[in-house]
């Protein structure tokens, strides 16, 4: 059985790390590392991120496809994809709780007002200022998946007030459900720290722009960890500018890595990571793929297969 693997970061180190333990767990594995995949006739199995254009149709026995990562916005946006065979997106202990960390963590700095701190630092300013109880504070989820509903969880269990917004209701202990078109502007109307968990899609690209910054209460915050596509850039600037969005949290951007000349880098009310909320972890993504695959040799669904009508 014959497995093209497209490292998430592109390097040998990150192929061994999953060519070890696949082989260990059948020796009839044989991982081919993307360039190098031999015989295309060959390959059964994709386990791919971001793969090049045009690459998924050259392979005519092709059964599966596992993305290496949560999102399939880039896979999909590959018109020439093999459609009509499974393509699984990653759900997994490891992905979820990376992310759920990154949640907590710019939560807390936002609800703690941390970037004010780090600036009173810089200009040797000693000024308390007291923050709300967590209780009192309203973290507000757009989007409440996979990822979503764990962050949730945990900011609940930190007395949080969340809520979260989704295309369906959902019934989560402690969080306050809004759904669709309609729920929208009650849900942002009472969040103070918004965070984005959607997929990118048709109906959410440019969801984070002027209309909806505005409808969040003045001094509200925002972390964007979903994808660039969702944000209105020139609109964050704006709010931001403004005075009425207080700070952005911003993992992804319309273009990554992102330029060297882009504002965001080095606007006062902004911190930029480099697309580190989650990253797709060996240890708790392998033992997901092998499950994957013996599932779809014993004619059984595999849970997680991209609804390609939603588009994720
Ligand atoms: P998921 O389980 O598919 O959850 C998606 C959620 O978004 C669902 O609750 C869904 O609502 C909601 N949704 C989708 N379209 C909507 C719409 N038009 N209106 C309202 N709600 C909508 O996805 P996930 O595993 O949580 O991952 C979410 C995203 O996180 C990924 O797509 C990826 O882009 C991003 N991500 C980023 C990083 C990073 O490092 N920055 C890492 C991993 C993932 P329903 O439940 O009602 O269907
Ligand atoms: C990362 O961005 C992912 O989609 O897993």
């Amino acid at each position: 059985m014959a497995i093209l693997f497209n490292s998430p970061q592109d390097d040998a180190g990150e192929f061994e790390a999953w060519r070890k333990p696949l082989t260990a767990a059948d020796p009839n594995m044989e991982l081919r590392f993307w360039p190098n995949v031999g015989r295309v006739e060959d390959i059964d199995y994709a386990l791919v991120w971001l793969p090049e254009p045009g690459d998924m149709q050259r392979y005519p026995n092709l059964k599966v496809i596992f993305n290496l990562g949560a999102g399939v916005d880039k896979l999909l946006a590959d018109k020439t994809l093999p459609y009509h065979i499974p393509i699984v997106r990653l759900v997994d202990p490891g992905l979820t709780s990376g992310m759920t960390e990154y949640v907590l963590l710019h939560t807390l700095r936002h609800h703690r007002g941390q970037h004010v701190l780090d600036q009173q630092q810089k200009d040797r300013v000693w000024r308390q200022k007291l923050f709300p109880l967590s209780r009192n504070r309203r973290v507000g989820i757009m989007g409440l998946g996979v990822l979503g509903a764990d962050a949730a969880a945990k900011l609940v269990a930190l007395d949080f007030d969340v809520a979260g917004w989704s295309r369906q209701h959902k019934s989560l202990p402690g969080v306050t459900s809004y759904h669709g078109e309609d729920g929208l502007e009650a849900f942002l109307a009472r969040t103070e720290i918004l965070i984005c968990l959607l997929p990118l899609t048709a109906e959410t690209r440019g969801i984070l722009n002027a209309k909806l910054l505005a409808q969040l209460p003045k001094g509200a915050c925002l972390i964007n960890a979903a994808r660039g596509g969702h944000l209105v850039d020139a609109d964050l600037i704006a709010a931001l500018d403004s005075g009425h969005i207080a700070h952005a949290t911003l993992d992804v951007f319309h273009k990554e890595p992102l330029p060297a000349d882009n504002p965001f880098w080095v606007h006062p009310k902004i911190t930029v990571t480099p697309h580190v909320a989650s990253l797709t972890q060996p240890e708790t993504a392998i033992p997901v793929v092998l499950d994957g695959i013996r599932l779809h040799k014993t004619g059984r669904p595999i849970p997680n297969t991209v609804d390609l009508k939603k588009g994720y």
